[in-house]
C-alpha cells in the first residue's frame, strides 16, 4: 500500500476537506438551491466516530496533515467541539470555514477544543444586500462573530467575499478596507459553477485580475511570492496595512498544484471540487470494512483523479450536487 495519495500526475494530496452537515441556516443561492432543499436524513450523515475514522486512515496512512472541517454550515452540526477535540487529537492542522453567524456563541469553545484557524464567508457589508445573498437577515451577527474569532485567539481569520458581476462587484474596495479595519484578510474568490440554480454564465465571474487592479487604484498592492499549494494569490499593502488574497478559480486554476480530496457529510469520498464520481465510505464501513479496505479505495479514487476541472469549455460536466451537498 502506498504511504502518500499520489494520482497519476504525481500530485500528493495531503489537504483533507470534511463536510460534517449538509444542512445550513443561510440560503445563499450560489450555494444550495433557495426554495425545496432536501437535507439528507441524519441516518445518512456520518457519525463524529465515522469521521474520526476516516481522518485517523487518512492521517495514519498517507501522511495528511491539514483538515478543513465545511459544511453546509459546520456550526449547525450538534456537539462540533466534540468532534474538533477528537480530531485535534490526531495531531493535524485544523480549520474551518463558516458563515459566522454562530461565532459569538462558539469561537470560544471552538478555541478550546483544538481550532487553530477560520474562513468567514461575508460577501457583502451591506445589510440589505446581505440578506438577499444569504436569504437572511444577520450581517450584524456575523460582523460579531469575525471580532468574536479574533478576540478568542483564532489566527489567522480569514473572510472569503465571492465576487459576482452586477451583485457586489461594486463592494470589492469596500471589502478591503474593511479587512484592513478589522486587522483581518480578505480573499476575493471567483464565483464556479456549483450554484445549484444552475444559471452561472462565463459573465458572472470577476477575473481576479480586475478585483486586484480595482483596490490597487485606492490601496496599492504588491504581489507575495506564493509558498504554498493554496488556492489563494496573495498580494500586500504597500502601506504596511496587511494583506489580501484573490482566489482566481476560474481565470487561472490551480489544479495542476492540487493536493485536496474531500469527504462530504454521508460519507462520499470525492477527488475533485467538481469529480462527477464519489467513493461510498460510509457503505464500506457500515457493512464491516477494514481500515486497510478503506486505504485501499482511498489509494485508488486518487490514482483515478483527473487533471482538474474544464470550466468554460464544451465538456465540462456540473457536479450533481450543490456546493452545499459537496463541501466546499
Ligand atoms: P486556506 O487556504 O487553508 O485558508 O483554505 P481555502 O482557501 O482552501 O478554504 P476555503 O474553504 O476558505 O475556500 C475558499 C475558496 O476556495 C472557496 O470558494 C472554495 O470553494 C475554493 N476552493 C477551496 N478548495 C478548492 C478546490 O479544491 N478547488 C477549487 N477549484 N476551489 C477550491
Ligand atoms: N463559487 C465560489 N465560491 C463558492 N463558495 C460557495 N459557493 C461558491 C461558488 N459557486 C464559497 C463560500 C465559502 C467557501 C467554502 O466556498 O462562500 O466561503
Ligand atoms: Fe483540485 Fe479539482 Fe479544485 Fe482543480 S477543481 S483545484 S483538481 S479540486
Amino acid at each position: 500500500m502506498p504511504t502518500e495519495l499520489v494520482d497519476s500526475f504525481g500530485r500528493v494530496h495531503r489537504d483533507l476537506r470534511v463536510s460534517v452537515t449538509d444542512r445550513c441556516n443561510f440560503r445563499c443561492s450560489y450555494c444550495m438551491p433557495t426554495e425545496g432543499m432536501v437535507w439528507q436524513p441524519r441516518d445518512e450523515i456520518l457519525t463524529f466516530e465515522e469521521i474520526e475514522r476516516i481522518v485517523r486512515v487518512a492521517v495514519e496512512r498517507f501522511g495528511v496533515r491539514s483538515v478543513r472541517l465545511t459544511g453546509g454550515e459546520p456550526t449547525v452540526r450538534a456537539h462540533l467541539p466534540v468532534l474538533i477535540g477528537r480530531l485535534s487529537a490526531l495531531g493535524v492542522d485544523l480549520a474551518l470555514t463558516t458563515n459566522g453567524s454562530s461565532l459569538s456563541l462558539l469561537a470560544e469553545d471552538l478555541v478550546a477544543a483544538g481550532l487553530s484557524r477560520i474562513n468567514v464567508s461575508l460577501d457583502s457589508l451591506r445589510a440589505d444586500r446581505f440578506a438577499t445573498i444569504t436569504g437572511r437577515h444577520g450581517l450584524d451577527r456575523v460582523l460579531e462573530g469575525i471580532d468574536a474569532a479574533v478576540a478568542a485567539g483564532l489566527a489567522p481569520v480569514k473572510i472569503n467575499m465571492v465576487v459576482m458581476a452586477g451583485v457586489n462587484d461594486d463592494e470589492v474596495v469596500d471589502m478591503a478596507a474593511f479587512g484592513r479595519r478589522r486587522g483581518v484578510e480578505v480573499r476575493f474568490i471567483e464565483f464556479m459553477p456549483l450554484d445549484a440554480q444552475q444559471a452561472w454564465v462565463d459573465g458572472d465571474v470577476v477575473p481576479a485580475a480586475s478585483i486586484v487592479a480595482a483596490i490597487d487604484e485606492v490601496y496599492p498592492l504588491e504581489s507575495v511570492p506564493r509558498t504554498s499549494s493554496a488556492p489563494a494569490q496573495q498580494w500586500r499593502y504597500r502601506d504596511g496595512a496587511g494583506s489580501i488574497g484573490v482566489i482566481p478559480t476560474v481565470t487561472e486554476s490551480f489544479c495542476s498544484t492540487c493536493d485536496r480530496v474531500r469527504l462530504t457529510a454521508d460519507g462520499q469520498f470525492r477527488t475533485c471540487l467538481f469529480a462527477t464520481d464519489e467513493h461510498d465510505l460510509r457503505g464500506l464501513m457500515r457493512g464491516g470494512a477494514s481500515d486497510d479496505q478503506l486505504a485501499a479505495v482511498m489509494t485508488s479514487a486518487v490514482e483515478g483523479k483527473w487533471a482538474g476541472h474544464q470550466i468554460g469549455q464544451v465538456h465540462f460536466i456540473r457536479p450533481r450536487r450543490s456546493m452545499s451537498q459537496i463541501g466546499g
